[in-house]
C-alpha cells in the first residue's frame, strides 16, 4: 500500500465533497478545498473544512486532486482545473480523481494530456445533502484507472477507513457497476415504498403496516449477510406454490405497474429457487407459464 498523499486539493464542496474533505483531514492529510461559489465555500468553512482563496492556491500544493463535481460538470471541471494546475515536474505529477460512479477516467482527458494519473474513487454510499454524512469506515469506495491513479486512490480509501473495489478496465464497466448500486440501493427503497402503501391498504393501521414491514426488510438483510441470494430466498415462489403466486396476481389485477414488477421480480427468484435445486420440473413449469411476461 502506497502513502497517502500529504496534500490533496478537492474540487467541489457539496453532499459527497465537504464530508470526505473532513474526512481526509482527520486523517492528517492536508486538504485545500475549493468550489465555484461563495456560500459552498462558506459553508464548508463553518464546517471545519480548509477552504482555498481560488483554485490555483488550492492545486498549488496537491500531491493528488479529487474531483467531487456533479457527472454534468465534471468535463467542465476538468478543464478548468487543468488551465489553473501548475506545470507539472518529474518530482511533481498530481494522480486527479473524481467521485462519479457512472463514468470512468476518460472525462479527466485534459488533465491526462497535461500528464497527470487520472482515475476514479466512487465512495458506495449515500450522502444525503444535511447531517454528517455516512460512516465511511467498513464501506467500500470503487477505483479505476491507470496504475499510479490506482495507487493514490487505494491510499486515500485507506485513510477514510473504507476498502477499495477494484473496477473492471472495460470502457462500460462504470455505468453496469453503478447501475447495480442503483439497482440496490435506490431500488429497495423504491420497492420498500410499494410495499409499504401496499401493506397500509391492506391493514387497519398504516403506520404498524410500516413497522412491521420495516422489520421484515431488517431480517431479510440479516439473511443476505450471511447466506448468497440463492439460499437467502424464501416464499411462494421458492416452494414451487403456484396457487398463492396467483393469487398474489389475482390481488394485483388493479395495478398493472406493481403486477408487472412483480412478475419480473418473481422471474429472477425463479431462476434462484431453480439454482438451488429446490423445484421439481412440474413446478417450474407451471410458474414459467404464470410468470411468463
Ligand atoms: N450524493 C451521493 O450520495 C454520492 C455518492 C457517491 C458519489 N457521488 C458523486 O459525487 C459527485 C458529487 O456529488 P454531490 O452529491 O456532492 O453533488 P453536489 O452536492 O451537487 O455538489 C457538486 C459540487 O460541484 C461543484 N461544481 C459544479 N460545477 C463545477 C465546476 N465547473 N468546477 C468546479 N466545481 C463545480 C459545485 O459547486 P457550487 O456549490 O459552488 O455550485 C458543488 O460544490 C457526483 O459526481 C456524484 O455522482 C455522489
Amino acid at each position: 500500500m502506497h502513502a497517502a498523499p500529504r496534500s490533496l486539493a478537492l474540487v467541489g464542496l457539496g453532499a459527497v465533497g465537504r464530508r470526505l474533505a473532513q474526512r481526509w483531514q482527520r486523517a492528517g492529510i492536508a486538504v485545500h478545498a475549493w468550489a465555484p461559489s461563495v456560500p459552498s465555500r462558506d459553508r464548508a468553512r463553518a464546517e471545519g473544512v480548509s477552504v482555498a482563496e481560488d483554485l490555483a492556491s488550492a492545486l498549488t500544493p496537491a500531491q493528488a486532486v479529487v474531483l467531487c463535481v456533479g457527472v454534468a460538470e465534471l468535463a467542465e471541471a476538468a478543464e478548468s482545473v487543468a488551465r489553473a494546475l501548475p506545470p507539472l515536474s518529474a518530482d511533481r505529477e498530481p494522480a486527479c480523481l473524481h467521485t462519479s460512479g457512472s463514468l470512468g477516467p476518460g472525462v479527466l482527458a485534459p488533465l491526462a494530456r497535461l500528464g497527470c494519473p487520472t482515475g476514479t474513487l466512487h465512495p458506495l454510499a449515500a450522502f444525503a445533502p444535511d447531517g454528517a454524512g455516512p460512516r465511511l469506515d467498513g464501506t467500500w469506495c470503487a477505483i479505476s484507472g491507470d496504475e499510479r491513479a490506482r495507487a493514490a486512490a487505494s491510499s486515500l480509501v485507506a485513510a477514510l477507513g473504507a476498502r477499495t473495489l477494484l473496477l473492471d478496465e472495460r470502457e462500460t464497466a462504470p455505468a453496469t457497476y453503478h447501475a447495480a448500486a442503483a439497482l440496490l440501493s435506490n431500488g429497495t427503497v423504491a420497492l420498500a415504498s410499494l410495499a409499504f402503501e401496499l401493506a397500509g391498504h391492506a391493514c387497519r393501521d398504516r403506520e404498524d403496516a410500516r413497522l412491521a414491514f420495516q422489520a421484515l426488510l431488517r431480517a431479510t438483510v440479516d439473511n443476505l449477510e450471511t447466506r448468497t441470494p440463492e439460499r437467502a430466498l424464501t416464499g411462494p415462489v421458492s416452494r414451487g406454490d403456484a396457487a398463492t403466486v396467483r393469487a398474489h396476481l389475482g390481488g394485483l389485477a388493479g395495478d398493472p405497474q406493481t403486477r408487472a414488477l412483480y412478475l419480473a421480480l418473481s422471474r429472477r427468484m425463479l431462476v434462484l429457487a431453480e439454482r438451488d435445486g429446490r423445484l421439481d420440473a412440474h413446478s417450474v413449469h407451471e410458474l414459467e407459464r404464470l410468470l411468463a411476461p
